[in-house]
């Protein structure tokens, strides 16, 4: 599949955009500083904190996922049977409980991850969610593929 241009400029802090690449759904956040501080808090509750055993390119950062760091991209499709999660920012929502500082939720089977795509320990879903190869043409414009 051809590469795909996705303009940013218009993500507001806090909120995501759906891009397509090759028939797969490419998730782009922007993320606020709170989001940012709530990753590291995150770590010792992650199955692959470092994301070690799962699949992204070598020149994003392993814990916050992205080149950019206020700009996470990953494929999203569960990586226990593909479907796709939830975009779930919110603090502590009723149904996710009051330890739930956002991130995403499958509804498939209950795998949970962070706002970096990483999946919690004991969930199905064994893997991070997969950051493509991305590269940016300017500031705005993000080229994914
Ligand atoms: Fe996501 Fe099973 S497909 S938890």
């Amino acid at each position: 599949g051809a590469p795909v241009r996705v303009n940013i400029s218009k993500v507001e802090p806090g909120q995501q955009v759906v891009a397509e690449w090759r028939g797969q759904p490419v998730f782009v956040v922007h993320r606020t500083p709170e989001i940012m501080a709530g990753l590291e808090k995150l770590e010792p509750t992650l199955a692959d904190p470092d994301s070690k055993e799962s699949d992204q390119p070598s020149y994003v950062d392993p814990k916050h996922r992205s080149i950019r760091p206020e700009i996470l991209i990953v494929v999203g499709l569960c990586t226990h049977l593909g479907c796709a999660p939830t975009f779930r920012p919110e603090v502590a929502p009723a149904d996710l409980g009051p330890d739930w500082i956002g991130g995403y939720f499958c509804a498939c089977h209950g795998s949970r991850y962070d706002l970096a795509g990483r999946v919690y320990k004991s969930q199905p879903a064994p893997l991070n969610l997969p950051v493509p190869p991305y590269s940016y043409e300017t500031d705005d414009i993000v080229i994914v593929g």
